[in-house]
């Protein structure tokens, strides 16, 4: 790595005029608006953000959380687009103080809808980008997870778009997933697996149901600490 890639990737996106002034021969880090590179920084935080709420991380999960709190606005952006980073960083310092996994999955979900809201008051819609699609429901333990994984994305992808689609792709899916491989009772207790397997097919039947956002982000907060709460125990 030279000397100019390393000074972007310490700086982040806020460092673009500095970089591309410092080292004009090399390639533009990103083409397009200032409010497109705040968005790839934004995007990168929430996704891990979102996988940390998955596994039960806590600690990860508050570091990152703070993070996206503290994310300092690019500079060229346009005033009125700094001002309505507020809500995804007020909800994003709510999640840095989440004292449980549930908590986390809440604070996860309400960052969720802060950028839908965001993105439908400017009339950007992601949902063309989200190109749906899930594994085939699998019996052993990996696959069903990876499918579980990809599923939960899905819901996610419902809420930051917004995306009735996706969401809606995503509530089905659960649905068919259907309940969790009886593998799993040879590696955790019985009461646990079929508690969290009928809780997850409850869930999705709220998802399918729910239209509007309120009811959206509580699933989707119970459907994530459905997921941490058994990766504690698992581990
Ligand atoms: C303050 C308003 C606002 C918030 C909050 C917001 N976005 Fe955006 N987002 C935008 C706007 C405006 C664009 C269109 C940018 C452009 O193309 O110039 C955009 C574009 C995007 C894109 C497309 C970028 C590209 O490559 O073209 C992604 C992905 C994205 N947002 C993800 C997110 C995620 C995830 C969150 C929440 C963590 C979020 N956004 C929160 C306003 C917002
Ligand atoms: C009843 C327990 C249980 C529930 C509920 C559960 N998981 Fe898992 N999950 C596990 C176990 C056990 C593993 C470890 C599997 C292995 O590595 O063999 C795992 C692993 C994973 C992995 C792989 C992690 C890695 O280290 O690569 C992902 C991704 C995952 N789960 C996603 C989910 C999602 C998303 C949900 C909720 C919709 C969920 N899981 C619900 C028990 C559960």
């Amino acid at each position: 790595m030279d000397a100019c890639s390393r000074v972007w990737t310490g700086l982040g996106l806020t460092a673009v005029a500095l970089t591309s002034v410092a080292c004009s021969s090399a390639p533009e880090p990103y083409m397009g608006s200032p409010t497109r590179g705040q968005m790839i920084a934004h995007f990168d935080l929430a996704v891990e953000l979102r996988d940390h709420a998955v596994q039960g991380e806590l600690q990860s999960f508050r570091a990152t959380a703070q993070a996206l709190a503290d994310l300092d606005p690019a500079r060229e952006l346009p005033p009125d687009i700094i001002l309505q980073l507020g809500p995804m960083r007020w909800e994003a310092q709510a999640g840095a103080s989440a004292r449980t996994n549930g908590a986390a999955a809440r604070a996860a979900a309400e960052i969720a809808r802060t950028c839908g809201e965001c993105h439908a008051a400017n009339d950007v819609s992601l949902d063309s980008r989200f190109t749906g699609g899930v594994p085939a429901a699998a019996s052993d333990i990996p696959r069903h997870m990876a499918g579980l994984a990809r599923i939960t994305e899905l819901l996610w992808e419902g809420l930051v778009g917004p995306s009735d689609r996706s969401w809606a792709a995503g509530a089905d899916a659960l649905l068919e997933a259907g309940a969790l491989p009886d593998e799993m009772l040879e590696e955790l207790p019985e009461r646990d697996v079929r508690f969290a397997s009928d809780r997850l097919q409850r869930l999705a039947r709220e998802a399918a149901a729910a239209t509007e956002s309120d009811y959206r982000v509580r699933a989707l907060a119970e459907i994530w600490a459905t997921c941490s709460e058994c990766h504690a125990i698992a581990r």
